[in-house]
């Protein structure tokens, strides 16, 4: 019996001292304990605190080093290296008047050493749990390296692929934006902060950025508050209520007033809706931008405003510095301000553990940096990125026995190019291109290369011949064309979005062999790509896939694996249909099928109001190249018995949807069953369809599943330009296989 208890008693002691012991370890960081160290600074402290500076505007390294002995740096961008943030945080935590560490930011946006696909990439994937373990080794190899914060997830709403920065956004939708933030928040977070493997992640930018008129970067944005609360910020509560630790202020001015000094953005909604009690953070000199905008005078006045609205930490310039005094003698701004300011940035040095574990190890990088294991979670990563848009004849997956293929294009064999915008750590050296990987697969002696032409810009035809001729003596083609990284990404705007340079003409005279071609596009958007279906057999839309693109693409090819991504964005027929997004209201004459989409058919002296007073263009309809949502694979689905449990509920009920999916095809795939609805009628307009679920299932060939997906009432609530309201009404319900099709339901809300 003795025994018995004192085994017993060992037990419990081994399976519950631990954790009593970690919490003792692992004290949260106590208000207390920040309000302690706020008692003790001096303003020039606190004013460190809440200043963010890149090395570079230090001067040089002495000063920097200075300035970090003095209190007067709170947090650093862009210094990256174990050993050298290790030689900075030891003069700030041994050297400082109150040891307070600094944190340390940088962009990595997807990937630190090892890049994964764009985030556009990634939300193409509808893959939530694969992106978090994307962003999880983003953030490993990143604090490996002493950065602790990273300025990511990047969740604007992007509806205009002229701007740059759609390629760093999750697309078009609300919803599947609102779970890739979650998932992004969470891989890069993990569920502890202090953890030496995770870092701080930050939602920017707040708030409507990617409505940037005419989709000019940094442009003027107006969004009416409907619009708004119903389809921009609700990305930001995800990450809010995924326990994102900062928030960036953006650059735009929304409405007329500068995302940084917006105090209905930033104080009403952030703080006093949402609760949000991390750190904000502005964008690099977002705050003396105000100047610019016309919304401060002076540099005073730009930050008297972003403090009023609630910018806690100024990245990049130095009005807080230079002006805080001067605006408390005035009794503009109080002490208690700039405290809670302060609080906000500790809280999150705390949270991180900076206090008690300031330092990184200096082998930490050489366990993670481009490991097997990050390597693998890369190229699955970018294997579930690519869309398959068309495959005529079942061209692809190509047989491993093909004689010879060619391999022509100017992103064949482009390194750097492949892992896209926003890349400042991955080195093109690690990069496995489709040429490498394709002479891996097949032999090199199977593969002749020729790029055509030298880069995606490139207006030369000098090059055709020689890919002419690889084209004549293989049995197929594969051909890589789109755009070079530098072409998307921050200011990178484009008012035209087809192929740059001769692509096109690459793609005709390769097309002219006859040989079968299988197009394959990296792009950091949607391209306006119409031209190329009639050429090429099979599209497969591979955006910029990152360090392993290459193998992805030539297992997909091959058949090792089926495509099974979805578009996260419109594909357009042309520039000039934008915007043009699949959850648009319907106008009180919605276009209908059947409309004029081929101006040279309209009878000459055609009758005024003969071709139908609809919502469409004359010259290109009102329809997409390719809708939200769209991607083929190497089977088929078929969507059968879609069922709703209840064709009723209240407006705090639920229904569950199901429908039975079957692989009715040859090979193992993936589907993404889609659930869309639509209300019919509001108290304002409402969108004619809306993603409110999905699932992404792998089923084998004959085999069936039934896919059930629960409809809230509460999912269903919008802002109505008075209140967040669910109303009463009746509602369709789709699930299928994209925003276009799907088996039909209704329901209604009593
Ligand atoms: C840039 C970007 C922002 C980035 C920051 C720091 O201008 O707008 O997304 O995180 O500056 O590099």
């Amino acid at each position: 019996m003795k025994t018995t208890i004192l085994f017993l008693a060992g037990l419990f002691i081994l399976n519950f001292l631990p954790s009593c012991v970690s919490s003792v370890e692992k004290e949260e960081p106590s208000e207390k304990k920040i309000q302690e160290l706020i008692s003790k600074m001096t303003l020039d402290e606190k004013l460190g605190q809440m200043s963010q500076f890149d090395p570079f505007q230090f001067g040089n390294e002495e000063n920097m080093k200075q300035a970090v002995r003095d209190g007067k740096v709170g947090s650093i961008l862009n210094l990256v290296g174990a050993k050298k943030t290790n030689e900075i945080q030891k003069i700030a935590v041994e050297e400082s008047r109150l040891g307070i560490p600094v944190i340390i930011g940088r962009d990595v946006i997807h990937g630190y050493r090892t890049i994964m696909p764009i985030p556009l990439g990634m939300a193409a994937s509808w893959n939530s749990e694969l992106t978090k373990k994307a962003m999880a080794v983003a953030a490993e190899e990143a604090a490996s390296e002493g950065i602790h914060w990273t300025f990511a997830p990047m969740i604007d709403i992007s509806r205009d692929p002229r701007w740059g920065r759609i390629a760093e956004s999750c697309g078009e939708d609300t919803y599947l934006t609102s779970v890739m933030a979650e998932a992004m928040v969470k891989g890069f977070q993990g569920d502890d902060l202090s953890n030496p493997k995770t870092i701080a992640a930050c939602a920017k930018h707040y708030v409507g950025y990617g409505a940037a008129e005419g989709g000019r970067d940094y442009n003027t944005t107006n969004i009416p508050e409907v619009l708004l609360r119903n389809d921009y910020l609700p990305p930001f509560k995800a990450a809010k209520d995924a326990g994102v630790a900062t928030f960036m202020s953006a650059f735009n001015d929304l409405n007329g007033v500068p995302t940084s000094g917006n105090e209905f953005t930033l104080k009403q909604i952030l703080r006093n809706e949402w609760g949000f009690n991390g750190m904000v953070v502005s964008d690099w000199s977002s705050i003396t931008e105000m100047i610019q905008h016309g919304y401060a005078a002076d540099k005073k006045e730009a930050a008297l405003k972003a403090l009023k609205a609630g910018v806690d930490m100024e990245m990049a310039s130095n009005s807080y510095v230079e002006n805080v005094q001067v605006l408390l003698d005035e009794g503009k701004i109080d002490r208690t301000t700039i405290d809670r300011y302060v609080a906000n940035i500790l809280r999150i040095k705390f949270e991180l553990g900076l206090f008690d574990h300031p330092f990184t190890p200096e082998d930490a990088a050489e366990k993670t940096i481009l490991s097997e294991k990050n390597m693998a979670v890369a190229k699955e990563a970018a294997s579930e990125s690519f869309v398959l848009l068309q495959n005529k004849n079942e061209i692809l997956p190509l047989s491993k026995d093909i004689s010879s293929v060619a391999v022509i294009g100017p992103l064949a064999d482009a390194p750097h190019d492949q892992m896209g915008t926003w890349v400042f750590d991955g080195k093109k050296e690690n990069s496995v291109t489709p040429l490498t990987a394709l002479k891996q697969k097949l032999g090199p002696e199977k593969v002749h290369f020729a790029k055509g032409l030298e880069i995606s810009r490139t207006k030369s035809t000098e090059g055709f011949s020689e890919a002419i001729k690889a084209a004549q003596k293989s049995d197929a083609v594969l051909l890589f064309l789109g755009e070079e990284a530098i072409l998307s990404g921050e200011a990178h705007c484009l008012a035209n979005l087809n192929l740059q340079g001769a692509q096109n003409e690459l793609l005709d005279v390769i097309a002219a062999t006859g040989k079968p071609v299988v197009l394959v596009v990296m792009a950091g958007r949607q391209l306006t790509i119409g031209s190329a279906l009639e050429k090429a057999h099979a599209v497969l839309y591979a955006w910029a896939p990152g360090t392993m693109g290459g193998p992805a693409i030539a297992d997909m090819l091959f058949g090792d694996t089926a495509p099974s991504g979805k578009l996260p964005v419109t594909f357009l027929k042309t520039v000039g249909q934008i915007p043009l997004y699949y959850n648009h209201t319907n106008t009180g004459r919605p276009a209908t099928y059947g409309q004029w989409t081929d101006i040279n058919k309209i009878p000459a002296e055609a009758v005024q109001h003969s071709l139908g007073n609809t919502s469409h263009y004359l010259d290109a309809g009102f329809e997409p190249l390719f809708p939200f949502g769209f991607g083929l694979t190497y089977t088929t689905f078929n969507y059968s018995e879609l069922q709703l449990s209840s064709k009723t509920m209240g407006i705090d009920g639920s229904i569950m949807v199901s429908v039975t999916l079957q692989n009715t095809g040859r090979r193992e795939a993936s589907e993404v069953v889609q659930l869309y609805i639509r209300d019919r009628a509001g108290s304002v307009t409402r969108p004619v369809k809306q993603l409110k679920g999905f699932k992404k299932v792998s089923l084998k060939p004959g085999e069936k599943q039934k896919i059930d997906i629960p409809l809230n009432a509460k999912d269903l609530s919008f802002y109505n330009g008075t209140a967040y309201v669910v109303e009463p009404g009746d509602f369709d319900v789709w699930m299928g296989t994209s925003s276009a099709s799907g088996l039909h339901g209704e329901f209604s809300i009593n």
